[in-house]
């Protein structure tokens, strides 16, 4: 089974070579946000890309969820350093037993970073993604790769790339694009995906 991050290792995520490593420019444009868009960041820790994604978006909103309220704490409290008219662009969701208090479709976009190869109960995190994301939705799952890094989890914690794309299929989203690791992000695989738009 996964093993769950620990909060108390939240120094990790802040860590300003992963905005190097994980250029929020390129996440933006992979979720291909113009500014207006509604975004889920699902896992979003201590907001690391969060703020610098709602910097993407004039007139949006990022809905951080996560089940760690240590680690929203973190987040709100970078929250009350920057900003003001920035900050309102970003919620702090808090999941309750699993569940996350969003309505279904709420996100134009979904992103996920580095969560994969945590989440606990694999089925529930999916059913969540698959539900707040709208038709016509577009879904953008970062992740280490399955290869040797001189970065991130060992290899055996991270999720084998044919496996992390079935769970991502399993949603019922269409696979747009994949960038293996070295094609577009030096350690992690990026997977980008569509919802249906309802007909
Ligand atoms: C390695 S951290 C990544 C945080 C952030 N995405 C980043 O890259 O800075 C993994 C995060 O996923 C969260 N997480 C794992 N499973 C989750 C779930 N089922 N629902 C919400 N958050 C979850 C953890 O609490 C943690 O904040």
């Amino acid at each position: 089974m996964a093993e769950k991050f620990d909060p108390a290792h939240w120094e990790r995520l802040e860590d300003p070579q992963r905005l190097v490593e994980l250029p929020p420019a390129v996440i933006a444009e992979l979720l291909d946000v113009h500014g207006h868009e509604t975004v889920v960041d699902f896992g979003a820790g201590t907001g690391a890309f969060t703020i610098p994604l709602a910097e993407h978006l004039a007139c949006g909103l990022v809905l951080a969820v996560d089940e760690s309220p240590e680690l929203l704490e973190r987040l709100r409290d970078k929250l009350a350093t920057i900003d003001p008219l920035l900050a309102a662009r970003i919620e702090p969701v808090l999941t309750e037993d699993g569940h996350v208090p969003l309505d279904d479709g709420v996100a134009d976009r979904l992103l996920t970073i580095n969560v994969a190869h945590h989440v606990h109960d694999e089925q529930q995190a999916l059913d969540t993604m698959a539900r707040l994301l709208r038709p016509g939705g577009r879904l953008v799952v970062i992740d280490f790769g399955d290869i040797d890094r001189p970065i991130g989890p060992p290899r055996d914690h991270v999720l084998p790339h044919d496996r992390l794309r079935e769970l991502i299929r399993g949603l019922g989203v269409r696979e747009i694009a994949v960038y293996e690791p070295g094609e577009l992000l030096q350690h992690h695989i990026a997977v980008v995906a569509e919802n249906p738009a309802d007909t």
